[in-house]
């Protein structure tokens, strides 16, 4: 199947030669083609430019997208997008004054979870999390990281990550799984953190490595969870056996997650609302990419992350949506361009530049996704009619989606 896109009023993120991802002052940029043509092909890009040099050009599909904006589909790097139920009762506790760590200490938050999953078939999990991941797909995200870790069993973890693999083999998307078993202290661990991560490093991680269920290896590192010396130990263990770190740093407390990462070659640290100046100075060239969460911060009532800071310091960013039951039940792209500007002052090409080709790189899949360029894997938004790609960010809470494209498909 072909398509041609013609008329386009803007084609954002066109870059000739792929890039892997943008950082400081180059976040500010945002390459665009006015009055544009895009064609694909099965599911690749192959050709774009202006409406001046469309020259004969014949698909089997042409949209005419006068009015419109078009631009890369979100990455959005950073998903717990399988589980089971929901936990608006916490949310209404913390209007009540209760604080996120003071329900996780009382056995709620991720404990809570990871009970309602257990109780749950893999088919039902399946099919709850068909739902949401075909409502990020509508609202424009194309390249997904979804992690484990409301099981905190070898069974449960497996239970996770076996759908996650469905959702990838059903679904017309690029998947990227993390095992996150580090993600609380089991309750039948109550008392024992010892014995669950000497559980984790001798039996989990080898185990889930044998089924080659999970790329990533994830870590909550943060205080009344997991330490550096915790992380770090179960961090060699997943790489060890080939899984990649990405960490979870700096979400209440900031004391070295970062640098720790950096020092095992993550390929993200997430999170981010505290920043000492020894985390900036840990990222500064190096590899990781520093992920910020907006929605989180929005829905805990929790500081944003400092991206003035990061971006400012020389650093990239990239942002994601955190999808999840307890800290962000949204998994909304837009929403979180939106915040990224409304909230962390980053400009719509800077927050724009960070759910696209950053995310691709948070998730390394930066080759065949997050921007316009020929060969990488069609994966594209086009807007409703709109006055310019400021006002993507600008409505917030507005869907100005008009079509979305993965790998040259239609979602429908
Ligand atoms: O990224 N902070 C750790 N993990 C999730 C929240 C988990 C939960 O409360 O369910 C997060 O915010």
């Amino acid at each position: 199947m072909s398509i041609l896109i013609t008329n386009i009023k803007q084609l954002l993120q066109t870059r000739t030669h792929g890039i892997f991802k943008v950082s400081g002052k180059e976040m500010k940029e945002l390459p665009l083609i006015e009055n544009a043509y895009l064609l694909i092909e099965h599911d690749t890009i192959v050709e774009y430019g202006s409406m001046k040099n469309i020259g004969a050009v014949i698909a089997e599909k042409t949209i005419d997208a006068t009015g419109k904006i078009v631009l890369p589909a979100w990455c959005d790097s950073h998903t717990h997008l399988v589980y089971a139920g929901h936990r608006e009762q916490e949310f209404v506790d913390r209007i009540n004054g209760l604080s996120y760590e003071e329900i996780a200490k009382k056995g709620g938050g991720i404990l809570n979870s990871a009970e309602i999953l257990e109780h749950t078939s893999e088919d039902d999990l399946y099919e709850q999390s068909v739902k949401r991941l075909i409502e990020v797909m509508k609202l424009g995200t194309g390249a997904i990281e979804i992690k484990s870790g409301y099981g905190l069993t070898l069974e449960s973890e497996l239970k996770i990550l076996r759908v996650i693999k469905r959702l990838k083999q059903d679904f017309n998307i690029l998947v990227r799984p993390t095992f996150l078993g580090a993600h609380a202290i089991p309750k039948a661990f109550k008392g024992n953190k010892a014995g669950y991560i000497d559980e984790l490093v001798n039996t989990i991680i080898p185990e889930i490595a044998k089924t080659q269920l999970a790329k990533y290896i994830d870590v909550f590192c943060e205080e009344d969870f997991f330490t550096l010396e915790d992380t770090e130990r179960i961090l060699k263990a997943g790489i060890k056996h080939n899984m990649v770190p990405k960490l979870h740093v700096n979400q209440f407390k900031a004391f070295g997650g970062v640098a720790l990462g950096v020092k095992h070659n993550a390929r993200s640290v997430d999170h981010l609302e505290i920043v000492k100046p020894e985390d900036i100075k840990a990222l500064k060239g190096n590899h990781t990419m520093p992920v910020a969460l907006p929605s989180c911060s929005y829905f805990l009532g929790i500081p944003y992350t400092p991206a003035r800071q990061l971006i400012d310091a020389g650093l990239p960013l990239a942002i994601a949506s955190n999808y999840n039951p307890g800290t962000t039940p949204s998994g909304n792209m837009n929403f979180v361009v939106s915040t990224a500007c409304i909230k962390m002052k980053m400009t719509p090409e800077e927050a724009i530049n960070a759910a696209t080709i950053n995310g691709a790189y948070a998730m390394g899949a930066h080759k065949m996704f997050g921007s316009i360029t020929r060969g990488k894997k069609a994966n594209i938004i086009i807007t409703e009619d709109i006055p310019n790609y400021n006002y993507i960010p600008y409505a917030f809470g507005d869907n100005n989606i008009n079509t979305v494209i993965i790998n040259g498909k239609i979602v429908e």
